[in-house]
């Protein structure tokens, strides 16, 4: 048999094309197969003045980087998307991670010798926008006092509370924080601050804003729905900051822009912290598991979640425990305190539940010396609004509906699904 079976594969290779064309076609190269992948999923970081620390638009700035690259896309620790992919819902806005395929594409382009391949593959260069400037025409402008990053240092985390100006009700309708200096802001998220006399470090009765970071401009809420800004609410800038080996003043912008007056849409998004975990008891050397829930007295509609802990936690699941108690599973994502990613759900997959749902938040700390985000890994850590306190919770993004609107949406939902 085994001898039958070489003088098969020499007869074929013989009788085939030669060897070397065969290897051409299947020849993973940049123009061909990369430039794609980093088009989608990192151009819109990794270019001249913006947030991340090189250019992968050409070649020539790529190939530096190669080793990198094969490691860092290998890990899915880049793009920055830390969703589960084996879990629960998977369509997103905005989703630029990569598949499976794509990974071992770079993978397999790296391994082979992180060639340039023929220029005519090339695609058309993508135009990308310009964050610098504004793309919706702001009513109100809230902006940071200045914040010298220094030429050299750590990262900077830290939030700012200015006044807004608004002194009655009104509903957003599309928002965009623009960032003073897009190479030193490494995230700007806004909220708006209820307490007349806020705690520099306690943002639990605010209202979620905006997130700026993930290469997003303006959110434009859809016609009829919009997100309250409170009367004499003020704004809070929560940054993270880092150096770029010189000496830069940032002042960063939120544009509000309004519904008119008096206006109140059908569907008032919301955005708070549920799924609040109680004391946190996290000793050295552990891994631990916290829980949180959050009973909904309204039916409802979840558009997003954006996990929430500090430097220990390292992953967050959300589940629906229905009034029925059964429960589902909605995501879960790995966490990494250098990103705050908003993980919004694609319109037709935005989870419906019933009225009496219970949001349960559940997450994770590892409080190990294996664990890279561990600044001490010799002591206990507890709840608390340090930095280096730890916390537990989801900012989860949704709407109520009425009754009628659940059912009809529920029955909706489940036709299409007997149609496919
Ligand atoms: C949302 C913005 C964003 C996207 C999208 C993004 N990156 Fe990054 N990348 C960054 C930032 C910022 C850093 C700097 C390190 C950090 O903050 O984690 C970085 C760091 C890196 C590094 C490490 C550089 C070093 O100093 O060693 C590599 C490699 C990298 N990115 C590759 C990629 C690739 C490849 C993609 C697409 C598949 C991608 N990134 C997508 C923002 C992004």
């Amino acid at each position: 048999m085994r001898v039958g079976a070489s003088i098969a594969a020499v007869v074929i290779l013989a009788a085939g094309a030669p060897a070397s064309a065969a290897a051409q076609d299947t020849e993973v190269t940049f123009t061909k197969d990369v430039a794609p992948i980093l088009q989608r999923s990192c151009q819109v970081c990794h270019r001249e003045n913006n947030m991340a620390p090189m250019s992968l638009m050409t070649y020539e700035e790529t190939r530096p980087w190669a080793r990198s690259i094969r490691n860092k896309v290998a890990a899915r620790e880049m793009p920055p998307w830390h969703i589960d992919k084996k879990v629960g819902v998977q369509r997103f806005k905005e989703d630029r991670s990569l598949t499976d395929e794509e990974i071992a594409t770079v993978v397999a382009w790296v391994d082979g010798g992180a060639p340039r391949g023929n220029p005519a593959d090339l695609p058309p260069p993508v135009e990308f926008q310009d964050f610098g400037a504004w793309t919706i025409e702001p009513d109100v402008i809230v902006t940071s006092p200045p914040h010298t990053v220094p030429a050299e240092a750590g990262d900077w985390w830290g939030d700012y509370i200015v006044p807004s100006g608004v002194t009655e009700d009104r509903y957003i309708q599309a928002i965009q924080t623009r960032a003073g200096d897009l190479r030193v802001v490494h995230h700007a998220l806004t909220y708006a601050v209820t307490d007349p006399n806020p705690m520099a470090d306690d943002s639990s009765n605010d209202l979620f804003l905006n997130e700026y970071a993930v290469g997003k401009n303006a959110d434009r809420y859809p016609e009829g729905t919009g997100k309250l800004f409170p009367a004499d609410a003020q704004v809070r800038f929560s940054f993270h900051y880092h150096s770029v080996g010189e000496e830069v003043v940032d002042r960063t912008d939120l544009g509000l822009k309004f519904y008119p007056r008096g206006y109140e849409p059908d569907h008032v998004l919301w955005s708070r912290q549920l799924g609040l975990a109680g004391e946190l008891d996290i000793p050295a050397g552990q891994i631990t598991r916290h829980d949180g829930y959050t009973k909904m007295y309204l039916p409802g509609k979840l558009t997003g979640f954006q996990p929430h802990m500090h430097f220990l936690g390292t992953r967050q699941c959300l589940e629906l425990i229905y009034p029925d108690a059964t429960t589902e599973m909605v995501s879960c994502a790995n966490f990494d305190f250098n990103w705050h990613i908003v993980y919004n759900y694609a319109d037709d997959a935005q989870p419906i539940y019933p009225a009496g749902t219970t949001m349960h938040v559940i997450s994770y700390h590892d409080n190990t010396a294996a664990h890279r985000g561990n600044h001490d890994a010799n002591n206990w850590a507890g709840s608390g609004n340090r930095t280096i306190d730890e916390m537990a919770f989801g900012w989860i993004n949704w709407y109520d509906l009425t009754d009628e609107e659940y059912q009809a949406e529920l029955e909706a939902r489940r036709k299409a699904s007997s149609d496919n």
